[in-house]
């Protein structure tokens, strides 16, 4: 490393708080302080800045309906279709020849559409569903890679009024068959295939394997044929349609957007929580749009001009609200990429913000622990001068990641936001304003205009700046979820119930609890600590360990197990398994090799256990309940926690010797 780098990495690493350039401010969306105020003292109200950033075709009655807490109403009254306000209005207000979605493939093919092709293809395939026999209010699941067909269908679904479920890619049959059953949804569109580190991957084996297990039959699926001749010749079945063959029959065909209730369902997106079954969280239409295209607008700054990209896969919440709804909304160009950071080459990010001169980059910290990794020469090798603001999303940041990001990828000119939210929260909910607010590395931020959160000890009440609690909302937002689908009890028994009073119909006694523990500094600076509940991050995804365990448990020769997360290099937490096999059955690697291909196939490669650890006993309270948190201790090389009120103390020392002789 030159001299120069090395003072300027020693600079960086004292300094604990970022102001914004003068530049990026004078252009910025926001960039004035007084909007906390004006929200603050116009609350609810305030929220029709963000209402007023889309088209309705009925203007809604009443911001906020508060009269039902916790199941709030935002924008009633109103009536819009987001479909049409991602696409058609850019068409109509002359824009139809910007582009809309810049797409590239793992072997660097390319497809752009403008917005007049996104209108035309999302109104044929709007057609075609409704040919199906898909009628508003029907769920329909896509099971879809990073292809082009993903958010077209998912906007051609929000055109003819039928939520989508979209299950990623990456998760197993068992997973979809899940979805599938809880959402009701007799429709699918899958993929045959698409490409991973050069190879094709056969998805459609894996989608007819989890339709075996739909209960309730599927009506129609339709096939996007991503591989051509690299694919793996499956037939399409009775009830199987080729996309491109549906969209040549529409040639051409115009749907009309169906008015939407403000409060209509959008989608469901599935999510992992502390029980094994995922929760469905429900988004709507006013409010979730609402919020992702005001949050698009005043967090990462998007401007119609801009070229955006971010690098999430559209299966999670972050690329429905960050490269779907919210870009699209406002009319700007989003970069969709197929494949993986490190195909064929370690600059294969840099190489496409070089490409698409791209203006804001949005990742996770995952992400940028595997850059760092992997050295700065690779995007020093490229020209990044095109970036204007960089985002990170789904875990904390460590500082030192943060400043190699603002450095290395930035080139100290860019304001990175820092972003705390959920697939619950269907947006930012913590984060600097980047034309109002200095950053300080570590910490998300304040809470947004509008965003009352609060860090609380056990019984409710604030603590005091520099302690760690469990971060509360105690204000409703619009895009937040309205309740878990077919299920508002436990809709009310994971949110609300900890902190509210659930008897009473006054929303000042109402609290959200996310689940994630944090601490706050003097300046209303929140740094988000992690999950409180049995959920751990891998690589920024969520994944519960109870369905890991029963994942594991259903395995033959395995009597009990328990998973934790431990602390990992790149992927910020990995899978640490802890078992104990039944009689008769030997521990060893194919016991291990059964144990991994289990959770494989209930869940999905990204839940692959790091390690399997066999034991004779699990650490156990006197009353049986398993102590995760010294498991995590041993997991992390930690020294252990209090093991005084464990029925076996003695088995801690024997698990932990067996992890360190493993590792
Ligand atoms: C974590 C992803 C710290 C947190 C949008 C949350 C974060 C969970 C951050 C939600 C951040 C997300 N700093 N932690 N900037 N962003 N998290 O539903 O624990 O996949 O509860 O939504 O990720 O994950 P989800």
């Amino acid at each position: 490393m030159a001299q120069g780098d090395t003072e300027l990495e020693a600079r960086l690493e004292e300094q604990d708080e970022f102001e914004p350039s003068e530049e990026f401010v004078a252009q910025a969306n926001v960039s004035d302080s007084d909007i906390y105020d004006e929200f603050e003292e116009n609350w609810p109200v305030c929220w029709e800045r963000a209402a007023d950033l889309l088209d309705w075709d009925e203007e809604y009655d009443e911001v906020l309906d508060d009269s039902n807490p916790p199941f709030y109403e935002w924008f009633t009254g109103g009536e819009l279709n987001a479909c049409y306000n991602c696409v058609d209005r850019h068409v109509e207000n002359g824009d139809k020849n910007r582009v809309a979605i810049k797409w590239e493939g793992e072997h660097g093919e390319t497809r752009t559409y403008t917005y007049q092709d996104l209108y035309r293809e999302v109104n044929e395939f709007a057609a075609a569903l409704r040919d199906l026999g898909v009628e508003e209010d029907d769920v329909v699941t896509l099971y879809m890679p990073m292809v082009p067909e993903l958010p077209i269908a998912m906007l051609a679904c929000a055109r003819i009024g039928a939520p989508h479920n979209v299950v990623f890619a990456g998760f197993s049959a068992e997973a979809l068959a899940t979805r599938m059953n809880a959402a009701d949804s007799r429709f699918l569109v899958t993929c045959d295939g698409y490409y991973r580190r050069g190879d094709p991957l056969d998805h459609l084996d894996k989608t007819n394997e989890g339709l075996d297990s739909v209960d309730h039959g599927v009506d129609a699926t339709v096939v996007v044929d991503r591989l051509g001749d690299d694919g793996f010749g499956h037939d399409l079945k009775g009830n199987q349609h080729d996309w491109d063959d549906l969209l040549d029959e529409q040639g051409g065909e115009r749907v009309e957007p169906v008015e939407r209730d403000a409060e209509d369902m959008l989608f469901l997106m599935y999510t992992s929580g502390t029980t094994g079954q995922p929760k469905g969280v429900k988004h709507t239409t006013g409010g979730y749009l609402s919020y992702a295209t005001w949050t698009s607008h005043a967090v990462l700054d998007i401007e119609q001009e801009d070229t955006y990209w971010c690098s999430a896969d559209i299966g999670w919440i972050t690329g429905h609200s960050y490269i779907v709804y919210g870009p699209l909304a406002l009319g700007s160009t989003t970069v969709m990429y197929e494949g993986t950071p490190d195909f064929p080459n370690r600059d294969r990010m840099w190489d496409i913000v070089e490409k698409y001169a791209v203006d804001i980059f949005y990742t996770a910290p995952t992400a940028i622990r595997a850059f760092m990794k992997w050295g700065s020469k690779y995007p020093a090798s490229r020209d990044l001068s095109s970036l204007r603001l960089l985002g990170t999303v789904g875990e904390p940041i460590n500082p030192r990641a943060w400043k190699w990001y603002y450095e290395h990828i930035g080139n100290e000119d860019c304001p990175v936001v820092d972003t705390w939210w959920q697939t619950e929260t269907g947006g930012m909910m913590i984060t600097t304003l980047p034309g109002v607010k200095n950053m300080k590395p570590g910490s998300a931020g304040p809470p947004l205009p509008g965003i009352d959160a609060q860090i609380v000890d056990t019984n409710g009440d604030e603590v005091k700046p520099g302690r760690a609690g469990y971060l509360t909302v105690n204000k409703p937002w619009p895009g937040m979820l309205r309740t878990l689908y077919n299920n508002d009890e436990r809709y009310i028994s994971e949110y609300w119930e900890e902190y509210s009073d659930t008897d009473s119909d006054d929303p000042d006694d109402w609290v959200y609890f996310p689940e994630d523990g944090a601490k706050v500094d003097e300046d209303d600076y929140i740094t988000v600590l992690g999950r409180v509940d049995d959920v751990i991050n891998v690589s920024g995804h969520r994944l519960g360990t109870m369905e890991i365990e029963s994942a594991i448990v259903g395995v033959e020769g395995v009597a009990e197990a328990a998973v934790v997360g431990g602390n990992h290099e790149v992927k910020g937490e990995a899978v640490y398994a802890y078992v104990i096999t039944e009689d008769g059955y030997e521990e060893g690697d194919d016991l291990r090799a059964r144990i991994i291909e289990g959770v494989e196939d209930a869940i999905g490669p990204i839940a692959r256990p790091e390690q399997v650890v066999f034991t004779p006993e699990l650490p156990k309270t006197r009353s049986g309940k398993i102590m995760r948190r010294l498991l995590e201790d041993v997991a992390n090389g930690a020294e252990l926690g209090n093991t005084s009120t464990l029925r076996n103390p003695e088995i801690v020392g024997e698990i932990e010797a067996k992890v360190r002789a493993q590792s």
